[in-house]
């Protein structure tokens, strides 16, 4: 792995390269942000998985983060993180992991949206702690969670959690809202982010008024919470994750200009082919995922740094194909090992190992 500090022109392609600079304004950015709105920040980790950018997007606290499997929440407990969300769905086979961390940390919480996962924690996970629960609210994203509108549903949910003769502690309400990434600008994400407060604040109040105590209302993607809005300052806590690198999937939504991206992979110029206008580079989908495939303007995948004239047309496992958007190449300029930066299109799924510069 390509160490911090290391003349880029050295390093062994393809590489993600971090701009560690920029991770450090994201991730005070939505510090700041949270601040004003006066919501607490619980930053998702599923986007970086890396203690050092964990401390980064927590302002050096280590507390009050969110993660996406039982796996990445063993990884951030042994790395001294506390108070950790685990946003997955749960089945039978977790519950063991999911005892140990809750006797290992402080706050350790989970995630239901059925009467079964709340069966499974009947019992308390040792004699003097609780399972500490959020219930899953979906407000329009239509992946997990009781669905907002269902009141009937989410009151027999959390009554049930109030009756289990001491073996949970009910926190509140959760809503991912994903469907912010179907958004175009600045206005529609506003629309999203503001009708999924409204909806999940509504459902709150609609609990509390059925008797039970709902302390936390959490709603948060990166679209939404880059452009918060009124409405959001009445709720508690924001989660988002993607923001700390941005990506040119959230450029093209309208979170952040294409400035803020603090990821590119590093690939090189590997052949070179006239004949059909185009050149080869040692980054394929293994190192820049299948996401984002033709969807920018010139059937690109990605957006090439430095150089809008050219275009990453197709992928296979290991290669790129570029070409030139006006058709004609300028090999001159790209020699055979000459270096080239792709701003990847959805940073999650950008696999190559990591350099930070
Ligand atoms: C449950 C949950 N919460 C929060 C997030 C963070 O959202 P984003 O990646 O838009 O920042 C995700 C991302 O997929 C998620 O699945």
């Amino acid at each position: 792995m390509a160490k911090a500090g290391m003349d880029v022109t050295e390093v062994t392609t393809p590489c993600l390269l971090l701009d560690i600079d920029k991770v450090k304004e994201n991730a005070n950015s939505m510090i700041e942000r949270c601040r004003k709105l006066g919501v607490k920040l619980r930053p998702h980790m599923k986007t970086h998985k890396c203690l050092e950018i964990g401390e980064f997007s927590t302002g050096g606290t280590k507390a009050c983060i969110a993660v996406a499997t039982l796996t990445e929440a063993e990884f951030f407990a042994r790395g001294g993180f506390d108070d950790i969300l685990c946003t997955a769905l749960f089945t039978a086979d977790k519950i063991n992991r999911m005892k140990t961390l809750s006797e290992k940390l402080k706050l350790f919480h989970v995630m239901v949206d059925s009467s079964y996962a709340i069966s499974l924690l009947k019992t308390p996970p040792s004699t003097d702690t609780r399972w500490s629960v959020y219930l899953k609210v979906d407000c329009g994203n239509n992946r997990g969670g009781v669905r907002w509108d269902d009141t009937a549903e989410a009151l027999s949910l959390a009554k049930a959690m109030l009756d289990s003769s001491c073996s949970i502690s009910f926190q509140g309400l959760y809503c991912h809202d994903g469907n912010s990434y179907a958004c175009r600008g600045a206005s529609e994400i506003k629309t999203v982010g503001g009708t999924s407060a409204e909806r999940l604040l509504l459902l709150a109040d609609k609990l509390r008024s059925g008797g039970v105590c709902v302390p936390t209302v959490g709603l948060g993607s990166t679209p939404t919470s880059s452009h918060p809005t009124e409405s959001m300052q009445k709720l508690t806590e924001l989660h988002p994750g993607n923001y700390i690198f941005y990506d040119v999937a959230q450029s093209v939504i309208g979170s952040c200009n294409i400035d803020a991206i603090a990821v590119k992979v590093a690939t090189r110029v590997i052949g070179h082919y006239p004949h059909r206008n185009q050149l080869l580079v040692d980054a394929g989908f293994a190192a820049m995922s299948h996401d984002g495939r033709g969807v920018l303007p010139n059937h690109s995948t990605c957006v090439v740094q430095d150089h809008p004239e050219l275009s990453l047309v197709n992928m296979n496992q290991e290669v790129g194909f570029i070409e030139a958007v006006n058709g004609t190449m300028n090999y001159t300029d790209l020699p055979l090992g000459s270096l080239l930066f792709l701003l990847p299109y959805h940073v999650s799924h950008v696999s190559c190992k990591p350099c930070i510069m």
